[in-house]
């Protein structure tokens, strides 16, 4: 499939379910602390979701059955929430979410901090924050998708983390997962040229020891093969002639 550029009106649809993918990260703020379950953060965030009249662009995809991916520590994505997993005090948790409205996707994830946490995992929040926006540097019309990939594997790197290979960031629009794929490290060649109307999911992940992951048995839950510690950040954004605009953030 080809790289979709959209036009202003899907554009303006994009930044709409954005908004409430925006909002929903922010509301997780104040619901992340020790002793709330993941699956009650799943339900605060579909309720969000439905009143906006959107619908949650994971719950169902390819079988997923949940409105957010809930990934703890070791868990690097795809989490599944449950009434069962309880927060606790120290722990770091991925939340990743989507939202669908008048048939357009947006789509971001926040790594969120339980109480009080490591130095370690206080780093690891902050690389995956930072990767993100070196890669944004480079996210310009003109420029090529892979210097947004190396530039994001450079500051990983710089704090001493290693880059899942086997996970990548996504073109975004009517569906969920577009072309093109978007690596978090440099792949061979310079990959496609942007163009002002592209809109992409950069979601660098990271791990604190090796980049290898395993996926568990329920065909989601995506850990760590060494269960270092492991973080997440991803907006969805529109590439302009200038530059870019991050569409899921207030
Ligand atoms: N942000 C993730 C991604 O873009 C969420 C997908 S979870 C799924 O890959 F359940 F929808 F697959
Ligand atoms: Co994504």
């Amino acid at each position: 499939m080809a790289i979709v550029v959209k036009s202003s009106e899907e554009i303006d649809k994009i930044r709409k379910s954005s908004r409430i993918v925006a909002e929903v990260l922010e509301a997780m703020k104040q619901y992340v602390k020790p002793g709330v379950s993941t699956g009650k953060l799943d339900a605060v965030a579909e309720e969000i979701i439905r009143s906006h009249g959107a619908t949650p662009s994971f719950k169902n995809y390819h079988g997923y059955p949940a409105s957010i991916c809930a990934s703890v520590d070791d868990c690097v994505i795809h989490g599944i929430p449950s009434e069962k997993q309880i927060l606790k005090e120290g722990q770091i948790i991925s939340i990743d979410v989507g939202a669908c409205l008048d048939g357009f996707h947006g789509d971001a994830a926040r790594t969120y901090a339980v109480g009080e946490i490591s130095d370690l995992a206080r780093k690891m929040i902050e690389a995956a924050e930072a990767s993100f926006w070196a890669g944004m540097e480079y996210a310009k019309e003109g420029n090529h998708l892979h210097e947004i990939s190396g530039a994001i594997e450079k500051k990983a790197k710089s704090y001493g983390c290693s880059v899942i290979r086997d996970f990548v960031g996504h073109g975004v629009g009517a569906l969920l997962h577009e072309d093109p794929a978007i690596p978090n490290y440099k792949p061979v060649g310079r990959g496609p040229k942007l163009t002002a109307g592209m809109t992409l999911a950069i979601e660098p992940m990271l791990a604190a020891g090796d980049w290898a992951v395993d996926v568990l048995e329920d065909g989601w839950t995506t850990v760590s093969r060494d269960g270092s510690l492991t973080s997440h950040y991803e907006n969805s954004i529109l590439i302009t002639p200038t530059g870019y605009e991050i569409l899921t953030m207030l």
